[in-house]
């Protein structure tokens, strides 16, 4: 029988030799595979007499296991050193600069969106969102809207073809059904806001049928009208990127808040150009007010123990007062032109640390 020895020494050499998995798969099959060295010498067993062959076989059998975990080693060595350049291959150098021909642009509602996400993400709210096919009980009931009450003229809701309850789903008309989903759902204290599209069947040159509005609501046992003014100035401040924003409340109606107020900044308006900031006149920006008693029993929460605030604002409006666009019904146009014009690059990400806008 050949010098077991030498063939162990030249396998394994050939395996720490091998620079490739497809190297190392033959040597494995000429030495392990059916027809292999180790193999064939493991046929010859039989022709050998008891004793000789028990001790041959052990023999062989230690060749063929140093011989198999090498390959074993091998292998995932190479398997390593290959993924390792691939990957330095495909290195990307994050680092470069944006190619200057990518010409896509992200729209002034997105934009905004993401504007208001940042400032109010900062101060601890997170983003709730819901349905924008709503029924009448988060639209309206549960807001302290019964059937037949006035506010529902107030609101041109579409209404959908009657479902198998018999009820008639609406589009919601506004963001506040989020605030009861909420609710209904997460144990005070909660602090969200619900940024999203609202529908009213109303077009004209200040309206559109679609467009899109953000809910602010702050739940807990101590939250007061107080805590809601410095929220919405503060937001003001940052939002409109103005030290400066006098900002006054105005009593109103609402029927899910009491008391409820409008909010209005300031501004200045020469030559046909309008400036956010102190000035001498009023802009009014958003519907706010403390979270009715009423609503929150609706949605399963002890006015007893808990109180908060709530807001909501128009987008459209907001990015139209910031981005100086003149026209509402241009926002849907999907014209590219205006989209050039108005849009922003979309990696410049708005965080209030590197400011909002670039
Ligand atoms: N939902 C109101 C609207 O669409 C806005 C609002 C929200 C007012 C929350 C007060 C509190 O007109």
């Amino acid at each position: 029988m050949e010098n077991l020895d030498e063939l162990r020494e030249e396998l394994l050499s050939a395996v720490a030799a091998a620079d490739s998995v497809d190297a190392l798969e033959s040597i494995r099959v000429s030495a392990l595979g059916r027809k292999g060295r180790v193999t064939e010498l493991m046929k010859g067993l039989g022709k050998l007499d008891a004793d000789e062959r028990r001790v041959a076989g052990q023999s062989l059998n230690a060749v063929k296991t140093a011989v198999s975990d090498a390959i074993d080693a091998r292998q995932g060595g190479l398997a390593d050193a290959a993924l390792e350049s691939e990957l330095a291959a495909e290195r990307v150098d994050i680092t470069l600069p944006v190619r200057s021909e990518s010409e896509g642009r992200l729209h002034p509602i997105s934009q905004t969106f993401d504007e208001i996400i940042a400032i109010f993400g900062e101060m601890g709210f997170s983003v709730a969102e819901g349905p924008d096919i709503e029924d009448d009980f988060h639209n309206f009931t549960a807001l302290n809207i019964p059937p037949e009450h006035p506010a529902r003229q107030m609101h041109d809701t579409f209404y959908l073809p009657e479902g198998p309850d018999g009820e008639r789903p609406v589009l919601r008309t506004h963001t506040s059904p989020v605030q009861v989903r909420t609710m209904q759902t997460v144990t005070p204290p909660l602090r969200i806001i619900a940024p999203g599209r609202t529908y009213r069947c109303d077009s004209d040159m200040t309206h559109t049928p679609m467009f899109h509005q953000v809910e602010g609501l702050v739940i807990d046992k101590t939250s007061h009208m107080g805590h809601l003014k410095g929220c919405l100035i503060e937001f003001c401040r940052a939002y409109f990127e103005v030290p400066d924003v006098p900002a006054r409340f105005r009593p109103s109606y609402f029927p899910f808040t009491e008391p409820s107020a409008e909010m209005d900044i300031g501004c200045s308006r020469s030559g046909g150009e309008l400036k956010i900031g102190a000035g001498d006149d009023w802009l009014e920006i958003l519907g706010c007010g403390m979270v009715h008693p009423k609503v929150l029993a609706a949605c399963g929460i002890d006015p007893n123990e808990y109180q908060g605030f709530a807001f909501g604002m128009g987008i459209e409006r907001i990015a139209m007062l910031k981005y100086g666009i003149p026209d509402l019904r241009t926002f849907f146009d999907a014209d590219m032109r205006w989209l050039r014009h108005y849009g922003f690059v979309p990696l410049e990400v708005p965080t209030l640390l590197r400011g909002l806008t670039p």
